[in-house]
């Protein structure tokens, strides 16, 4: 049978990277075959990508970032994902969601635009499962002030990440039978279980 392909998404803050950790160590430990990814990012050239995009130097256009994030997927998916698909579990931190939230909710970048080039890009790549890793506005702010090394898209306002949070949930309540939310002001040991379980669930 096929591996699936997981995805995690979330605004900065969620917990999202950290599940993503969790999991991954789960897997090495019950031996299951994996490739993890992180958007923008995850393969070599995608990384220099990456490294463009979120310099605290760079001040590109919209969609000039835009278009950045999707040249990034695009060395993933040509250099490692379609290779792997099916394959391999295939573990990604964000993917075509986090570009709609963002750059459509957050940035108002035309919806249609982004999910042709999505589509586009992705081809015949099937996401089985997404966990969505929300965080109440409180919480967002106690994380957001701790974290260090702050990122171009780190010091945006909380308003934002508030509007890109809002379209993640419109985007989940689409398609909600392959969304898993995860509340993260639910302790952690509890949520790191739920996402242990629904994996155990698509791997057995
Ligand atoms: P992260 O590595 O902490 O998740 O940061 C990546 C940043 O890039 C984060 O601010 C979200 C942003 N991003 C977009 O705006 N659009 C995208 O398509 C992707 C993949 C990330």
């Amino acid at each position: 049978f096929r591996k699936p392909v997981i995805v995690f998404e979330g605004i900065e803050g969620s917990g999202k990277t950290l599940h993503v950790n969790h999991l991954t160590k789960y897997l090495k430990k019950k031996k299951i075959k994996f490739i993890k990814l992180r958007e923008p990012g995850g393969s070599f050239t995608s990384e220099k990508i990456r490294k463009v995009i979120l310099s605290n130097k760079s001040n590109f256009h919209k969609v000039t970032d835009l278009l950045l994030y999707l040249a990034a997927r695009n060395e993933n998916l040509e250099n490692l994902i379609k290779k792997n698909y099916g394959k391999k579990l295939i573990l990604l931190d964000r993917f075509v969601d986090s570009t709609l939230a963002y750059q459509h909710y957050g940035m108002n970048i035309n919806y249609q635009f982004i999910n042709l080039i999505n589509n586009f890009l992705i081809k015949k790549i099937k996401i089985n499962l997404t966990f969505l890793n929300l965080v109440n506005n409180k919480n967002l702010r106690i994380r957001l002030s701790k974290r260090k090394n702050l990122n171009r898209y780190d010091r945006f306002k909380l308003n934002f990440y508030k509007k890109v949070q809002k379209g993640y949930i419109k985007i989940s309540n689409k398609n909600r039978n392959k969304y898993i939310i995860i509340d993260s002001n639910k302790p952690i040991s509890l949520n790191k279980l739920k996402v242990i379980e629904e994996v155990d669930k698509l791997i057995k």
